[in-house]
């Protein structure tokens, strides 16, 4: 068996970018740490598992509405375009999409460097007719393309699934989206996973799962501080917590202190009182105008949206 060969750029964060974020994340007023840096490999791995809980429909349903929509997406799009994955991590949703569109060259970008090598290796396997050229780099930080991305006769396409545009606060997520459109360029498209609003018992439960999982990733993160910082959180003395704030139109990810605390993080202490929070996430949800009204904001018009029969999810074609 010939070992398939990718082309791999490595622009992985530094130890030294972990530590500053964090702290400066704990400093502050409500404590906030980015949400990027749950996905190490245990991070990721549970990521994955959290894809597969009963309570999470985002996954299904958007892999439902690829499925079903794969040809009407190739025919819009068109063959031989440059595909670019933001955070494409495992590279799974791809998939449904690659024998439709047949780009000429995929490029998977995503912060978490064994992971993505691993994927980006077996697509390669997989599809052996495709390029790959995988970018290992933190897309909030710098988008930009590996050199040797070839340039494609078809369009540039940018591939960002999982709803993970919510992860961004609105202003963020104009921001992250006019990078994109500038990534892609004029006749470029984007298509890209939308999570919608919708009753906030289906929205609890698919962030606060009965297994627990989601809990571990959110709390992996206190022990990922714990292994690279030197930090000495206990982590009995934390919860994890997730609900929709209906006002803002978001979930939003807790770590909840159970006890007054005193913590050491890089060498530095911080006092927690009880019930105090780290915020970890915010995962805005979407009506589908108010998402189209969003990536106008960025440059980008509506080219067709598709929805999964249940009405949870939405993804759109945007083109500049
Ligand atoms: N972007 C997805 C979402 O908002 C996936 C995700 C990011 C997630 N962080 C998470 C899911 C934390 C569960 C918990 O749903």
């Amino acid at each position: 068996m010939t070992h398939p060969t990718i082309e791999f750029h490595d622009l992985h964060p530094t130890p030294a970018d972990f530590a500053a974020e964090v702290l400066a994340g704990l400093r502050r007023r409500p404590r906030y740490i980015p949400p990027k840096f749950f996905y190490d490999a245990r991070g990721s791995q549970l990521f994955d598992a959290i894809t597969a809980l009963p309570e999470y429909y985002l996954t299904r349903a958007e892999v439902e509405v690829l499925a079903a929509n794969a040809a009407e997406i190739a025919r819009r799009v068109g063959t031989g375009s440059l595909l670019v994955e933001p955070g494409g991590g495992s590279c799974a949703k791809v998939r449904i999409l690659l024998e439709g569109l047949r780009p000429c060259a995929y490029v998977p970008m995503d912060i978490s460097r064994e992971h993505l090598r691993a994927a980006a290796e077996q697509v390669a396997a997989e599809f052996p007719w495709l390029e790959v050229h995988a970018s290992c780099a933190d897309f909030t930080r710098a988008m930009t393309l590996p050199e040797t991305a070839p340039e494609p006769e078809g369009p540039r396409v940018a591939f960002f699934p999982g709803s993970s545009i919510g992860n961004f606060d609105p202003e963020g997520a104009v921001g992250f989206l006019a990078a994109v459109a500038e990534l892609v360029g004029p006749g470029g498209f984007l298509l890209i996973g939308a999570d919608r609003k919708k009753d906030k018992a289906i929205l609890d439960a698919a962030y606060d799962d009965a297994a627990g999982v989601t809990a571990a990733f959110n709390l992996n993160l206190l022990e990922r501080m714990n292994r690279e910082l030197g930090a000495d959180f206990d982590l009995a003395a934390w919860r994890h917590r997730a609900f929709y704030n209906e006002a803002q139109g978001r979930i939003e990810m807790h770590l909840v202190s159970l006890r007054p605390q005193t913590v050491r993080v890089a060498g530095e202490s911080f006092t927690f009182d009880a019930g105090e929070t780290i915020h970890t996430e915010n995962s805005y949800k979407y009506g589908i105008e108010e998402f189209q009204a969003l990536a106008a904001r960025a440059g980008f018009e509506p080219a067709a949206v598709w929805s999964d029969a249940r009405g949870l999810f939405a993804v759109h074609l945007l083109r500049t």
